[in-house]
């Protein structure tokens, strides 16, 4: 029964099992350290980021672009931990990239934020290029991918 509860609802009984463990914070059964997971599906995760990144930067909606662009640059550094076989140039131009996006963002400039975010994609498809993965191309998004978050800035 206990077994059935848990499949049913595993994340509280994560939750129990941390507890137990004398922490405030969920943590792996086994309790190892966090583990960045396949390349692939950290970068399907940059996608999405890179989405919202756009969709917040449009809608002039800086706190969340500027929230963004920090996590993107986390799923960067993550993803440079198990690259392989990369030139170390094509990661620093990326990082490079987001840093100017980011200043762009920080200082509330809607006209550097376009063509800053362009120059930010053309290095995530240089690294595809150089890593053998030039038929994955990203574009700057037409339109949100997600119909359940608004990007309006929020109410004051
Ligand atoms: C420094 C290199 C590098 C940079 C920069 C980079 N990528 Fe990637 N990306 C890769 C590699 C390598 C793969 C192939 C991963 C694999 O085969 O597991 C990949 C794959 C992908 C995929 C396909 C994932 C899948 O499994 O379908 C997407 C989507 C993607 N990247 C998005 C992005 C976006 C968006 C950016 C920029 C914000 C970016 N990448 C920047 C190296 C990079």
């Amino acid at each position: 029964m206990r077994r059935v509860l848990c499949a049913a609802a595993l994340a509280a009984c994560f939750t129990a099992s941390a507890n137990s463990q004398q922490s405030d914070f969920a943590q792996r059964p086994d309790g190892h350290p966090p583990s960045v997971g396949p390349l692939g599906d950290m970068m399907i995760s940059i996608l999405d980021r890179h989405a919202v990144l756009w969709m917040a930067g449009v809608s002039n909606n800086w706190p969340l672009a500027e929230y963004e662009a920090r996590q993107l640059q986390t799923r960067l550094m993550d993803a440079a931990q198990i690259y392989r076989n990369i030139p170390v140039e094509t990661v620093s131009a990326a990082t490079k990239a987001l840093d100017e996006l980011t200043n762009a963002i920080t200082t509330k400039n809607k006209a550097q934020f376009a063509p800053r975010f362009l120059h930010l994609t053309r290095t995530c498809n240089a690294c595809h290029v150089s890593a053998g993965v030039g038929f994955v191309v990203i574009e700057t998004p037409r339109t949100s991918p997600f119909t359940n978050q608004s990007f309006a800035p929020a109410p004051r």
